[in-house]
């Protein structure tokens, strides 16, 4: 089959992980552009990637190299013109989560991919390609625990790298914002309706700094569907242990847990403080497989002309209620979800 030829615009925490995957472990595919404010990353594609096109001006990247598709993994505010500007040249697309950052923008993106359908557009909510939550939800389909009528997530970023999230906090518009769009999309997907309904809360004992950045240290949302279900989400800057994401599907019949103890693997160690397992640190490491398989899909898509499972709709949905429970944080009343 034809091999890809692709570019990412993005090489930071996250576009670097792509950017690997992509060079190194994807079949199919080849990379060949990378496209980044800081020149030392392009060095690093360059040197390392072996990338023979690399710019800081991602308008010359589309125009100019011999790329088919774009990994888009810049910040998430240019999601969205760089989304309309790739299909408009005629290029396939993926793209990270958020898909935008207002419903202005996510209706951008839409009005890009319902003009250009014979392109792929995929939207990384790699969760959904989490060997773990891909067969929670197979187990679902299967019926195996009746109807699933709750969901309860838990995404908690560790203590070792809350500077960092102190420092985002200024400018990313909340943790609900900057957080919860996985969770939000993993609730519509496990219990197959939409959230109409939003109640929102959060709480700040150790870094101060969140609130006078307007934000919160802990947040808490209890939400309502339109089928009668119902999720509670927690998020966090502060695990002490390392990086906790967990979450439970409850079901007319049964439950399902998702890592309810985020252990690195399963390696028991005895030592002085007596037999402990090692704890994931962060989302690299607890997430490596999905973004590796997100990514294979996405480069299958465009080889087989075939559209992924996650749509643009997708990516504005969980914006808008990420956006409704940020509105609840704030006001503290329960807000409708609206469309
Ligand atoms: N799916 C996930 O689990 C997950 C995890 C982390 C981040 N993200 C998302 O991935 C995106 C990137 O996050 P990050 O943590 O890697 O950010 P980062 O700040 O580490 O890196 C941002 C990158 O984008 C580049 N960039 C920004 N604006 C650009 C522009 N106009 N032109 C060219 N390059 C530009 C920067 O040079 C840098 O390389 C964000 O949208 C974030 O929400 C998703």
């Amino acid at each position: 089959m034809k091999e890809v030829k692709v570019g990412v615009v993005g090489l930071g925490r996250l576009g670097s992980v792509y950017a690997e995957n992509l060079a190194f472990k994807i079949p199919g595919c080849k990379l060949v552009a990378a496209c980044s404010l800081d020149e030392k990353e392009l060095e690093w594609a360059k040197d390392y990637l072996n990338v023979d096109f690399a710019t800081t001006d991602y308008k010359k990247m589309i125009d100019e190299a011999d790329i088919e598709a774009v990994a888009i993994v810049s910040s998430s505010p240019e999601h969205c013109w760089m989304i309309e500007y790739t299909l408009d040249a005629g290029k396939h697309v993926f793209c990270d989560k958020p898909l935008g950052c207002s419903l202005e923008e996510c209706k951008r993106a839409e009005a890009a991919v319902e003009r250009h359908p014979d392109k792929v557009f995929f939207l990384g909510f790699m969760r959904r390609y989490d060997p773990s939550y891909a067969h929670a939800k197979a187990q679902i389909d299967a019926n195996k625990i009746g109807k699933p009528y709750l969901v309860k997530a838990t995404g908690l970023d560790p203590e070792a790298l809350v500077e960092s999230c102190i420092k985002f906090s200024k400018t990313s518009g909340g943790i609900f914002i900057d957080a919860a769009s996985h969770d939000i999309d993993l609730m519509r997907w496990f219990l197959g309706g939409e959230i109409t309904e939003v109640y929102a809360a959060g709480t700040t004992f150790k870094h101060p700094e969140f609130t006078e950045n307007g934000d919160t240290e802990t947040g808490m949302a209890m939400l309502k569907l339109d089928n009668g279900t119902v999720a509670f989400l927690h998020v966090g800057r502060t695990a002490p242990h390392g990086y906790h994401t967990e979450t439970e599907i409850v079901g007319t019949e049964g439950h399902i847990r998702v890592a309810d103890v985020p252990w690195k693997d399963r390696t028991m160690v005895y030592d002085q403080y007596g037999a402990r397992q090692e704890i994931i640190e962060n989302f690299p490491q607890r997430f490596a497989e999905a973004y590796l398989l997100e990514m294979v899909d996405f480069i299958d898509c465009i080889q087989k002309d075939r559209k992924p499972e996650l749509t643009v709709y997708d990516g504005t949905k969980a914006t808008i209620v990420t956006y409704a429970i940020t509105d609840s944080f704030h006001s503290g009343k329960a807000v409708k979800v609206e469309y």
